[in-house]
């Protein structure tokens, strides 16, 4: 039996009634209830059971109403009081919005939920933090350790995500984290905590409860390096926002994107550092990524990136040494290692510069990751520079994308970049030949082709 009236677990929005009925596999008439034979054709053993669709009943809520009669909740926002995080928020928390913040284990996405929790609960606001991967104490103890204190801040190991909607409507806190996704469970779903399934139906619990309640969940979803992980990515598009926290565990900095975002831009760059006392905001990242750059040295180009709509400046370090190997190393950290071997390649043809009895080591330093073109010519003259002992002058930024033909082509947002350059006290920039004119204290060498390029930065005349 089909069981009338009940819509299925996990279905959100629009509640269909459902009713049995009964056709005639051989006439196709209907009938309310079963029978042996067909009361139109008289066939016998022929009525099957289908579940037919009454009419939808809508709330007043669910009715359609004029756009200006609705009321936007975005003005409410909830700052988290934490720079860099309302930053790529575009302001805060909005309230009745789900929000996933997915990272590998270890990487601080507790830590940072927890000083966000604190400031949002001294701000005045209800905040109800549920600890389903660490016991109370373990969270307190890291409060302590944070400096976190409040008694807005209320805390429960629950893991029944029943018992966390009920929570949010005992306690209507205006913000609740639950850390993490992958912990909790709800009764009628299928498989073990952490399954899709499971995942998936208390997310959408809590995106209901959310809408119904007004709070601003805030979901931690771990991911790991091959994103292996099912759950977090089958919720991105159920939550309206994604947020990633990256970094490399070596180094102390630490990237918060947004990878989509219903209330904002996409295009913000948070950069946090991890210290003894927590996450703290970086609001001067190019300053810290060069602090440690020893200027003039063979191997070593800075280039100006942008991450979102934020220009930084980042150290690129190559290093080529002999080989003994028949196939020579290919290291690259930070950087794309295809995208290396693809510009050793256009060096090769294009430039007379031969890598093939070379290891070559590529990085990108402070544990940054590089994922644009606009690095390519940057990575080229480093790797020149390194096999050939040539230093750039220091205090030359270079931009430009390579094309496999050997030409430079133009990057995006080439004005803040040069605007950053200048920021920093850079006094020259090598960039694509159609650049516009850099700032009034940046000299120029424009670009058309890598040869060209290694002859007028000097560094090609000495191949080794
Ligand atoms: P955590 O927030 O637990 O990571 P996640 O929730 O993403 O798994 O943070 C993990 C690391 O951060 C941990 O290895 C220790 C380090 N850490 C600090 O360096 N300073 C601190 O103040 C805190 C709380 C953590
Ligand atoms: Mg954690």
């Amino acid at each position: 039996m089909v069981c009338a009236d009940v819509p299925p677990v996990g279905q959100t929005g629009l509640v269909t009634r459902t009713r049995s009925i009964f056709r005639c596999e051989q006439c196709g008439a209907q009938s309310p209830k079963w029978s042996g034979q067909c009361p139109t054709c008289e066939a016998w053993n022929c009525l099957v059971e289908s579940v037919a669709s009454a009419k939808p009943t809508l709330s007043s809520e669910q009715q359609a109403q004029p756009i200006t009669s609705v009321r936007s909740r975005s003005g409410d926002l909830a700052a988290t009081g934490i720079d860099q995080l309302d930053t790529v928020l575009s302001g805060g928390l909005v309230p009745g919005s789900v929000t996933l913040l997915g990272g590998e284990p270890g990487i601080g996405k507790s830590t940072l939920l927890l000083q966000a929790a604190g400031a949002v609960a001294v701000a005045g606001r209800t905040v109800l933090y549920v600890a389903a991967e660490e016991s109370i104490e373990q969270v307190r103890e890291r409060a302590d350790r944070l400096d976190v204190s409040s008694d807005r801040l209320l805390i429960t190991d629950t893991t029944d995500v029943d018992s966390i909607a009920a929570e949010m409507v005992r306690l209507g806190p205006d913000v609740v984290v639950v850390d993490s996704v992958q912990t909790i469970h709800h009764s009628s779903a299928p498989g073990a905590p952490g399954s899709v399934n499971q995942v998936r139906d208390c997310a959408q619990l809590l995106v209901r409860e959310a809408r119904r309640t007004g709070a601003a969940v805030v979901l931690v979803g771990h991911v790991t390096k091959d994103g292996g992980i099912a759950g977090p990515r089958v919720l991105e598009h159920v939550v309206d926002t994604v947020l990633t926290f990256e970094g490399d565990r070596h180094h102390g900095l630490r990237f918060l994107r947004a990878v989509k975002h219903r209330f904002g831009s996409t295009r913000t760059l948070g950069v946090f550092e991890m210290a003894a006392s927590g996450l703290v905001g970086v609001a001067d990242p190019s300053r810290l990524f060069l602090a440690d750059r020893s200027p003039g040295v063979a191997g070593s180009v800075v280039v100006p990136i942008v991450d979102g709509s934020r220009p930084l400046l980042v150290e690129v370090q190559a290093l080529v040494v002999n080989s003994v190997l028949q196939n020579p190393r290919r290291v690259s950290q930070g950087l794309d290692g295809r995208r290396l071997s693809l510009l050793l390649a256009v060096l090769d043809r294009h430039a007379d510069l031969s890598f093939d009895k070379h290891d070559v080591y590529v990085s990108a330093v402070g544990g940054v990751r590089i994922t644009e073109p606009g690095a390519d010519l940057a990575v080229a003259l480093a790797v020149a520079s390194s096999l050939t002992g040539i230093a750039m002058a220091g205090d030359t930024a270079v931009c430009g994308e390579i094309g496999l033909g050997g030409e430079i082509r133009q990057v995006s947002d080439i004005d803040r970049r040069f605007a950053e350059a200048s920021r920093m006290g850079f006094g020259s920039v090598v960039a694509p030949g159609r650049s516009p004119e850099p700032p009034a204290d940046l000299s120029i060498v424009r670009a058309s082709t890598l040869a060209e390029t290694l002859k007028r930065t000097g560094i090609s005349s000495v191949p080794t």
